[in-house]
C-alpha cells in the first residue's frame, strides 16, 4: 500500500507496537479474544504446571475469590474450564426442570443462540424477540413472563454481534418481582459493564476470561446463588452427564487435598485470569471507566467521520463494542484488509446485522483504551482521506 503519508501509519504501528510491547501479532479491537496486557501474556506462555498441590490450590482459591468480587456476589464461582457456550449450556442443563418454561428475549444473534442452546438441552422455551437494535425491555418481559407462565428467565446482557447492552438492573427487578430463577449470559459484560449479581437478584451469571476480564480463551467464570444449588437438587431435565452438571464442579472443591475441580485444568491460563483479575480488582471502577470512555470517544470520532452508529440511543450503546456502518462510497472488506495489513489492528464485521456493510471495533483488553481507541479513529481518518472518494 502507497501512502503519501507515511509517518502517519508509522505514528499508528508505533501505537500498536506500544500496546503490545514489540511483541509479534496483531492489536486485537475485536470483541473478543482480545491482545493482552504483558503480565498476563507473561503467564500465559509460563512452562506448563501442575493442576495440584498447595501453590495451585491457594492461586486457584484466590481465583474464584477474585471472581467472586468481579460478580459482586457472596454467592459461589465456578470456574468452569471451556468457552462461553460450554458454561452456558453446563448452566441451563444443571439448574433448570423439565416444569420449567424458560422465557428468553433475544434482540440479537446471541439471545438467539442462547434459545436453542436451551432447546437443545431440552427445556421448554419461550421467545421473546425484540425488533434489531431495539434493547430488551422490561415491562415487556415481565408482560410475556405473565402471558406465558414463566418460570425463568435467560437473557444476554450485551449483545455482542451489535454493540447492544439490555438494561440489565431493570429486567431483574421485574423477574425478582415475578419470581423467575434468573440466568444471565454475561459472556461480553462480565468486568467491562456494571454488573451487580447479588443486588440484582442473578441467580446463575455465566462470563468468560477472554473478553472485558482480559485473559485468554479457556475458562468460563460462573456465579451460583444459593438458591440455584438447591434447585439442582432436583433438576431433570435429560442426561446432563458429568462434566456439564455443575454440581460436579461444586463436589470436587470439598477434596482440595487432590485438586479442587473434576478435570485437569489449563494452568496457564487459570494463572493468567489469576493475574488479570488482580488488575481489574487494582481499581474496578476505574476499570468500568476506562471501558466506557473508550466507547464514547470511539462512537463521537466514528461519527464525526460520518460513520452511522448502529445503535443511535446513547442509553444502549454498549461500553465495550462498538457498531457502525460502512460509508457508501468505501468498500468494508478493503478498509479492514487495510488496517490488518497496515497497521496490524483487527476490527470485526458485525453479525446478524443482515447484509448490511456494518463493523464493530472492540473495547476490551488492550483496546479497552482511549489512546488506543484516538489512535484507531486517526488511522481510519488517514485512510478515508487517502482511499475513499469524497
Ligand atoms: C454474548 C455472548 N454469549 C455467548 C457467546 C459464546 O461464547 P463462546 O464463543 O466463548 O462460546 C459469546 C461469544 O462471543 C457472546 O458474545
Amino acid at each position: 500500500v502507497e501512502l503519501r503519508d507515511q509517518h502517519v501509519t508509522d505514528g499508528f504501528d508505533a501505537v500498536a507496537q506500544r500496546a503490545l510491547r514489540g511483541a509479534p501479532g496483531e492489536l486485537l479491537l475485536v470483541p473478543g479474544p482480545v491482545s493482552l496486557n504483558a503480565e498476563v501474556q507473561a503467564e500465559l506462555e509460563h512452562p506448563p504446571r501442575p493442576h495440584y498441590g498447595p501453590d495451585w490450590v491457594r492461586v486457584f482459591d484466590e481465583t474464584t475469590d477474585r471472581l467472586r468480587a468481579i460478580f459482586r456476589t457472596t454467592g459461589d464461582v465456578v470456574l468452569f474450564f471451556g468457552p462461553g457456550a460450554a458454561g452456558l449450556e453446563a448452566a441451563l442443563h444443571t439448574f433448570l426442570h423439565q416444569s420449567d418454561r424458560l422465557l428468553v428475549p433475544s434482540n440479537g444473534v446471541f439471545g438467539e443462540r442462547l434459545s436453542r442452546l436451551a432447546e437443545a438441552c431440552g427445556v421448554t422455551v419461550i421467545r421473546l424477540p425484540f425488533a434489531p437494535k431495539e434493547p430488551v425491555l422490561p415491562e415487556a418481559v415481565a408482560e410475556a413472563a405473565e402471558r406465558a407462565g414463566a418460570t425463568a428467565l435467560a437473557v444476554v446482557h450485551n449483545e455482542t454481534g451489535c454493540g447492544l447492552v439490555n438494561p440489565l438492573e431493570e429486567i431483574c427487578s421485574e423477574a425478582g418481582r415475578l419470581g423467575l430463577f434468573t440466568i444471565v449470559d454475561a459472556v461480553s459484560s462480565l468486568g467491562g459493564i456494571p454488573l451487580e449479581v447479588d443486588r440484582w437478584g442473578i441467580d446463575v451469571c455465566v462470563g468468560v476470561g477472554n473478553k472485558c476480564l482480559a485473559a485468554p480463551v479457556g475458562i468460563s467464570p460462573i456465579s451460583v446463588s444459593r438458591q440455584a444449588w438447591e434447585r439442582s437438587g432436583s433438576a431433570d431435565l435429560g442426561p446432563k452427564g458429568s462434566f456439564l452438571n455443575l454440581v460436579t464442579w461444586r463436589d470436587a472443591r470439598s477434596r482440595p487435598d487432590h485438586h479442587p475441580h473434576p478435570t485437569t485444568m489449563p494452568t496457564s491460563t487459570l494463572h493468567a485470569l489469576h493475574t488479570a483479575a488482580g488488575i481489574v480488582l487494582e481499581d474496578p471502577a476505574g476499570f468500568l471507566r476506562r471501558h466506557a470512555a473508550t466507547a464514547a470517544l470511539a462512537r463521537e470520532g466514528l461519527s464525526e467521520l460520518g460513520f452511522p452508529l448502529y445503535v443511535e440511543d446513547e442509553r444502549y450503546a454498549s461500553p465495550v463494542v462498538t457498531a457502525a456502518y460502512a460509508l457508501e462510497t468505501m468498500n468494508l472488506d478493503d478498509y479492514m484488509g487495510w488496517l490488518a495489513s497496515t497497521c496490524r489492528i483487527r476490527i470485526a464485521r458485525g453479525i446478524d446485522t443482515g447484509d448490511e456493510p456494518v463493523f464493530r471495533v472492540g473495547h476490551m483488553g488492550l483496546g479497552a483504551d482511549p489512546e488506543v481507541a484516538a489512535a484507531y479513529l486517526e488511522l481510519t481518518r488517514h485512510y478515508l482521506e487517502e482511499r475513499v472518494p469524497a
